[in-house]
């Protein structure tokens, strides 16, 4: 293949670090320990091939329904994340922020949140959307009443409202729709993840769980790209 087109925007779900700890013996949670480790790794990765949004899906609006233990171990895991992420991501100039619903963290992680957003606000390199709490639903009815709010307080009228400002009601507002949404773990599903700019987007699904993605499995998943004909419903 010649010359590979990369993507602007890619998201990647994150799936399959419990069956990973399964199949070793471990607790779920060791698989989330290494799954933060690859998250490292790859979202340094692909800021290098010149992609210029990521959204990594980290914690879903569902994911409170598992074992307290096995969510007080994300979330420590998400607090050591974070007071690492303050240095981390410096030298590769990413720019992180966090979508999802963060008023419901603790204060001292929603401080984390705060302060990992506020040192970083000034890089110029690729755009990192860490997904926490986030849900493509909530996301949506979250956009729903500032509309509502907005057209209460007179800002915009009903009949104005285009896909274009819904768009700015979004988390990912301003930001192009994702190109390409990698799953690991082999399920076929969006698992509520970005409803509203997946519209498009292409869809790739691969068996291997997350612990163990390498940069080659995400080259493998450029290529497959480069092979879709995207019809955006014309011919
Ligand atoms: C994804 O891995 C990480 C989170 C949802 C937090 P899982 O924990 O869902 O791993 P599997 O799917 O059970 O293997
Ligand atoms: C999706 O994985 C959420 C994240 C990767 C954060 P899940 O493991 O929660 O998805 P389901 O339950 O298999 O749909
Ligand atoms: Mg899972």
């Amino acid at each position: 293949m010649g010359e590979l087109y990369m993507p602007r925007h890619v998201g990647i779900i994150m799936d399959g670090n419990g069956r990973w700890a399964k199949k070793r013996g471990l607790p779920r949670q060791i698989g989330h320990t290494y799954g933060a480790q690859t998250f490292k790794n790859i979202a340094r990765y692909i800021s290098k091939q010149g992609v210029k949004v990521l959204t990594l899906y980290a914690f879903s609006t569902e994911n409170w329904k598992r074992p307290a233990e096995e969510v007080n171990a994300i979330m420590k895991i998400f607090h050591q994340y974070l007071v690492d992420s303050l240095t981390d991501f410096r030298d590769d100039d990413i720019k992180v922020v966090f979508i999802g619903d963060r008023s419901v963290f603790s204060p001292e992680l929603i401080d984390l949140i705060n302060e990992s957003e506020e040192v970083a606000k000034d890089r110029k390199g690729m755009l990192l959307n860490i997904a926490m709490n986030y849900g493509g639903r909530d996301e949506i009815v979250r956009a729903v009443k500032n509309i509502c709010r907005d057209v209460k307080e007179n800002k915009t009228d009903i009949e104005s409202i285009s896909e274009k400002d819904i768009e700015k009601y979004l988390y990912t507002a301003n930001q192009p729709d994702p190109d390409l949404i990698i799953r690991t773990g082999g399920e076929h599903r969006l698992s509520n993840f970005l409803l509203y700019q997946a519209a498009y987007s292409e869809f790739y699904s691969m068996d291997i769980l997350w612990p163990d993605f390498k940069p080659k499995d995400f080259d493998k998943a450029v290529e497959e790209f480069n092979r879709r004909n995207r019809r955006f419903g014309g011919v």
